[in-house]
């Protein structure tokens, strides 16, 4: 079997293997079901730091035994618990990404913006712009040189499009000399998700 070349995640997740190493810090501003989180981890492994937000308790808990299964320290954390200096480990926090920059204060290499709703669950809970324009926002400002921060982007669930376009326009405004970006989406599908890749220079 092929692999599907027009698979979006894995694309993203590729754009971030080549430049994370052992030991790295990286954010994930949606953990959902802990895909991406896990991969995070895999990249930095036990010397590095994984922050991973999201506002549902249940997509906390899937991730936590995700990550719990291959032995990773995951802590769940509140704006109270999490200390000044984080230890080495995955860092789950249970707030809105717009509040990234209450928990998080250390230079990052990279970032992942699974945005959408959380598969097989209660499709309300969704990502939208007002939060996730200010989220993109404060993690790019972590961002060291030579980072990425990776959106995929949904446009066929409803307000999906809608913050599509913001994501879309807010990152296309980041200026050239400072920040390359890269686009990537299936050429021939209607409502094909789309990948933004940023990397500051
Ligand atoms: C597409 S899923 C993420 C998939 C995930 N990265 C994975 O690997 O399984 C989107 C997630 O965003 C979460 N979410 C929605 N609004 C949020 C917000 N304002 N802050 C943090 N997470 C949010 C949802 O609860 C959902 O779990």
């Amino acid at each position: 079997m092929p692999a599907h070349l027009t698979r979006i995640v894995p694309w993203a997740q590729r754009l971030l293997a080549e430049i994370l190493r052992p030991g790295d810090t990286a954010l994930d501003l949606t953990a959902g079901n802990g895909h991406d989180t896990l991969f995070l981890y895999q990249q930095v492994g036990t010397d590095g730091r994984v922050f991973a937000f999201d506002v549902q308790t249940e997509a906390l808990k899937a991730t936590a035994d995700r990550l719990r299964r291959v032995g990773a320290m995951t802590t769940l954390c509140s704006a109270d618990s999490l200390p000044a200096n984080p230890p080495p480990g995955v860092h789950l926090i249970g707030d809105d990404h717009a509040r990234l920059a209450r928990y998080v204060q250390t230079p990052v290499r990279a970032v992942i913006a699974n945005l959408g709703y959380l598969p097989g669950s209660d499709q309300r809970v969704v990502t939208r712009a007002d939060s996730t324009l200010p989220a993109l926002q404060q993690a790019l400002t972590l961002l060291s040189s030579g980072g990425r921060l990776a959106a995929v982007l949904y446009s066929g669930h409803p307000g999906g499009e809608e913050e599509s376009t913001c994501v879309r326009e807010f990152l296309r405004g980041l200026q050239p000399c400072e920040w390359e970006l890269l686009k990537i989406s299936a050429a021939n599908r209607e409502h094909a998700p789309e990948l933004l890749v940023a990397q500051r220079r």
